[in-house]
């Protein structure tokens, strides 16, 4: 546990952060995941300031977006994860030292060992952390898609089509987890699109989540799955390796 920089509290506080324990920073403790929350959502008057953060490599990826919001969003989301590492790190936010595994899986780049994800849906912002294994996350925005039929069948299995479209109120809900199951278990072992996600079936059995096959036959690890939400309107997925992890939501909104 230590003190936060003055800095580092003013922008936390700008981003509506307030920290728990008193000023005090959470310490990752063995055999825990946190998960952070933070709505990216007016921050425009703080962009001067969180894009002071950026390295110029990440400076340079701003126009890989399209959109004005996105790029925000992007900027928002960098920054933030920053300054969340550098607390965890206890440096400077500039300091943080970050690398991208061949499929562009991000990582950080220093003795001590964080593995964390990021995941971003209109607005809103969910960051993993742990300091035993890979981690994965996955947020999505329960939205209305003109493609939703052709997304079903080109993304699930029989057997989870069958369950997604058994009930035709659940349907956008049901779609929505297992997309966010399949989403974080492939930013967990970092393939992105390499390995499509009707590769992959997962089911609910009693309230767990199971990932029942994988074709490619690789990544034995023994991943847990835990579902959580947002606001109502957001599902999301964590895919975290050991057993018995312990997590903790820093920032419930
Ligand atoms: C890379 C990928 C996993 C990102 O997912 P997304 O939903 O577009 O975006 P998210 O906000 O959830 O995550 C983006 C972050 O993931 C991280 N990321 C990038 N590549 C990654 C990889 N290979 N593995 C893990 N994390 C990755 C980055 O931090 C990225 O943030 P950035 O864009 O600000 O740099 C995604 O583009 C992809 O490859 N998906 C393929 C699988 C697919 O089609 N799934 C459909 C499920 S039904």
């Amino acid at each position: 546990m230590f003190e936060k920089s003055e800095y580092t509290d003013t922008l936390l506080r700008v981003l509506g952060l307030d920290l728990p324990s008193k000023g005090k920073f959470p310490t990752l403790e063995q055999g825990e995941v946190h998960i952070w929350t933070v709505s990216v959502q007016g921050i425009e008057e703080q962009l001067h300031h969180l894009k002071s953060l950026l390295t110029e490599e990440e400076t340079a990826k701003i126009s890989f977006y399209k959109f004005e919001h996105t790029q925000n969003s992007y900027i928002a989301t960098q920054a933030v994860l920053r300054v969340l590492l550098s607390l965890y790190l206890d440096i400077n936010p500039r300091e943080v030292q970050m690398g991208a595994r061949s499929k562009g899986k991000p990582f950080l780049n220093h003795d001590r060992p964080i593995f964390f994800n990021i995941s971003n849906s209109d607005g809103l912002c969910v960051f993993a952390f742990s300091g035993d294994g890979e981690v994965g996350i996955d947020l999505e925005r329960i939205r209305e898609m003109p493609d939703i039929e052709q997304l079903i069948q080109k993304n699930l299995t029989s057997r989870e089509k069958e369950y997604v479209l058994k009930d035709p109120d659940k349907k956008l809900l049901r779609f929505f987890r297992f997309w966010t199951f399949k989403e974080s278990y492939l930013k967990a072992i970092g393939e992105g699109m390499r390995l499509t996600p009707d590769n992959l079936e997962f089911s609910v059995e009693k309230g767990k989540i199971r990932l029942r096959s994988v074709n490619y036959g690789f990544e034995g690890a023994d991943w847990q799955f835990k579902e959580f939400t947002r606001d109502g309107n957001y599902t999301g997925t964590l895919t975290f390796a050991p057993r018995g992890t312990r997590i903790r939501e820093m920032m419930p909104i």
